[in-house]
C-alpha cells in the first residue's frame, strides 16, 4: 500500500515509516523541509533500503498551508497523521505554534485536503460505511484526549478526533501513553540531565501513573493496522506499555539501565510555573507554565484499552518499559 506519513521526521512518524518499509510498504515521507527529511532517514537501514528501490519518496508540504496539502495526499491508500507542532509542548501563539493551529486545525486541513482531491462522501451518507476511493485515515492522538478537559491539548486532539470520525475515511485512531525510544525528545531530554547534575529535576510529585509505552511498538502496531483494515476499521485504541509505573519509577528504570544513581528533585508545580514563565521570555522559549503541566500529567492506558487491543491483535505484544529502555540505555560504563 502507499502510506503518506504527516510529522514523518518526528520521533513517532519516523519510527511508523521505518516498519512500515520493512514491512513492504511505500511510504511518501512529509516535511516541511525535504532536503532535511531525506539526511535524517539516510541514517536508518530502512530509510537507506527505501531509497534505493524508490519505496520511500517526500513530498514538501505543511499542515498549517492547505494548498500545500493537495499533492501530498493525491494517490494513497492511507493517509496517517502525527505532525504536532515544532516546539511543543511549549506553545507560541505568535508564530502560530499551537496544538489548535498544527494538531487541530492541521489535521482538519488534511481532511479537507482529501475531500478536495477523491471529492466528499455523498452528504446524509451513513458515516459508519466509508466512502469508496477514499484514503483511510490514521490519527496519532493522546491518552488523555477528552472534550472537556481544562488542558487545550487534550481539547485540541479530541477535536480533531471529531473530524476524523466525520470525515467520511475509514478511520482509526491510537491513543498513545509516553513514548520513549532512542530519538524520543522527552525521557532523553530528563534523563538527559544526569550527565551534568547530580540529581535529576522533575516536576510535581513524581507519583503521576504511567502505563509509558516504547516506540518500537508503536510502530508494530500501525503496522498492523496499516496491513489488517477491517480489524482497524471506525475504532480507537489506547495504547500503552504493559507496565503500570509512578513517573519517578519510569525515571528510576531509565537511570537503572544507563547504570547511573540519581535522586529525583521534585520541584512543586507552582514553583516551576515561575521558572516557566521566566524561561518563556527568553529565546528559545525552553518552558511555559502550561507546559509544567504537560510534563508533570498522568496517563495510562485501562483495562478496556488493554482488552480491545488483545481482542482485536492479539498477535500484538506490548514491551515491558525495562526491556525497552535497556534496549537503547545500556552502557558499558
Ligand atoms: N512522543 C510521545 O511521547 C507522544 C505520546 C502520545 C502522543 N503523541 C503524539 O504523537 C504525535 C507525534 O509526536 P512526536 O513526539 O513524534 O512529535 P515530534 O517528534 O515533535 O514530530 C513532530 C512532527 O511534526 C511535523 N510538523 C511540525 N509542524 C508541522 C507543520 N506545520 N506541517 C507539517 N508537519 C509539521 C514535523 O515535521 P517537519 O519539521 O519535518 O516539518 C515533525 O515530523 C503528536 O501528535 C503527539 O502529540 C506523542
Amino acid at each position: 500500500m502507499r502510506v503518506l506519513i504527516s510529522g514523518a521526521t518526528g520521533f513517532v512518524g519516523r519510527t511508523i515509516a521505518r516498519h512500515l518499509l520493512d514491512a513492504g510498504h511505500e511510504v511518501r515521507a512529509m516535511s516541511r523541509s525535504t532536503g532535511n527529511a531525506m539526511t535524517l532517514f539516510a541514517k536508518s537501514e530502512a530509510g537507506r533500503r527505501g531509497l534505493a528501490d524508490g519505496a520511500l519518496t517526500f513530498v514538501q508540504a505543511d499542515v498549517t498551508k492547505p494548498r500545500t496539502l493537495l499533492e501530498a495526499v493525491a494517490e494513497v491508500d492511507v493517509v496517517i497523521q502525527t505532525a504536532q507542532f515544532s516546539g511543543a509542548p511549549v506553545e507560541d501563539p505568535k508564530r502560530g505554534l499551537t496544538y489548535m493551529k498544527v494538531d487541530r486545525d492541521g489535521t482538519m486541513n488534511l481532511l479537507e485536503a482529501i475531500a478536495g482531491v477523491y471529492g466528499r462522501p455523498p452528504a446524509g451518507g451513513r458515516l459508519d460505511v466509508p466512502a469508496a476511493g477514499l484514503p483511510r485515515f490514521l490519527y496519532q492522538s493522546g491518552i488523555t484526549t477528552s472534550a472537556n478537559s481544562p488542558y487545550t491539548w487534550d481539547r485540541a486532539k479530541w477535536q480533531a478526533e471529531e473530524a476524523v470520525r466525520e470525515s467520511g475515511c475509514d478511520w482509526t485512531i491510537v491513543r498513545c501513553c509516553w513514548a520513549f525510544g532512542r530519538n524520543d525528545t522527552a525521557l532523553n531530554r530528563i534523563i538527559g540531565y544526569s550527565d551534568y547534575l547530580p540529581f535529576v529535576p522533575v516536576f510535581g510529585n513524581g507519583q503521576a501513573p504511567l502505563t509509558p509505552v516504547f516506540g518500537e511498538d508503536i510502530g508494530r502496531l500501525y503496522a498492523l493496522l496499516v496491513d489488517n483494515p477491517d480489524r482497524a476499521r471506525n475504532t480507537t485504541y489506547g495504547l500503552g506499555g504493559p507496565d503500570l509505573v509512578t513517573l519517578d519509577q519510569f525515571l528510576h528504570l531509565a537511570l537503572r539501565a544507563m547504570s547511573r544513581a540519581r535522586p529525583i528533585l521534585h520541584i512543586p508545580k507552582p514553583l516551576g510555573k515561575v521558572q516557566g514563565a521566566i524561561m518563556y521570555r527568553f529565546p528559545g522559549r525552553m518552558l511555559s507554565p502550561a507546559a509544567v503541566d504537560f510534563v508533570a500529567a498522568a496517563g495510562a492506558v485501562t483495562h478496556e484499552d488493554r482488552g480491545l487491543l488483545a481482542e482485536r491483535f492479539p498477535e500484538f505484544r506490548a514491551t515491558p518499559v525495562r526491556e525497552g529502555l535497556e534496549s537503547y540505555l545500556r552502557r558499558s560504563t
